[in-house]
């Protein structure tokens, strides 16, 4: 099974997963999906060690794709291998990092993954040490994207990114939370997805509340730990 979740930025959000008893009874053969800011690759010390001894202790398999607030330093010092169709870092045994723009073939699900966002708080973060460029998406992780949904003509079962597309941010999720609408490129080239893209269900993390868009299909996650599949959640 494929259970996903929000943001967890290491230890600070990770009371439900901490709390949650479903989790707990899992086995190896099942995953977490985590969409963004995972927060486990951050300082390369101690930090970092007692994130990840969490999660390999955990019975699943953790996944994630990356948020805004990663270390893309370390994160891309990783080496890159194939897994399950697309391009991943392995970061212990149980821990993977899905990169941007892949489609993975995991329970007989096609999964298009897309990290990344411009970060709101970037005026009060210090480049290298809390902010990287890599944050937001190069033009090769744009094309990829594009090539790989291309190869699937743009039809797979779920999409799971850290932003939304613009569009939905700008109504939905901007006329339910009042959200300060930044000039996101990862946002609008997701827009460009949302118009060609068929999915069963698009999930995101990064604005930190749990909110359905039944009209899109979407579902954007923060504390909220659901089947991939049913959309039921689980405590
Ligand atoms: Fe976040």
């Amino acid at each position: 099974m494929i259970y996903i979740t929000g943001d967890t930025h290491g230890f600070n959000d990770i009371d439900k997963l901490v709390l949650n008893k479903t989790l707990a009874s899992l086995s190896k053969d099942d995953y977490l999906l985590i969409t963004g800011d995972f927060g486990g690759i951050w300082d390369g010390g101690m930090h970092d060690e007692d994130i990840l001894d969490y999660y390999t202790e955990r019975p699943y398999m953790t996944l994630f794709v990356d948020g805004n607030h990663e270390n893309f330093d370390l994160l891309n010092s990783y080496p890159v291998e194939q897994w399950n169709g697309g391009k991943i870092h392995r970061i212990t045994d149980k821990v993977i990092h899905l990169m941007r723009g892949q489609i993975f073939n995991i329970e007989n699900m096609s999964i298009f993954t897309f990290g990344g966002a411009l970060s709101i708080d970037k005026a009060y973060r210090t480049f290298g040490t809390s902010w990287w460029p890599e944050e937001e998406p190069s033009e090769e992780e744009y094309s990829e994207a594009i090539e790989n949904l291309e190869k699937k003509g743009f039809l797979v079962d779920y999409i799971v990114t850290h932003a939304a597309p613009e569009s939905i941010v700008r109504n939905e999720i901007n006329t339910a939370h009042k959200l300060l609408c930044l000039d996101c490129e990862t946002e609008k080239f997701l827009d460009k997805v949302l118009k060609r893209a068929v999915y069963r269900r698009w999930y995101c993390g990064h604005y930190h509340f749990d909110m359905d868009i039944p009209e899109h299909r979407l579902t954007v996650l923060y504390q909220n730990v659901l089947d991939i599949k049913t959309q039921n959640r689980v405590k």
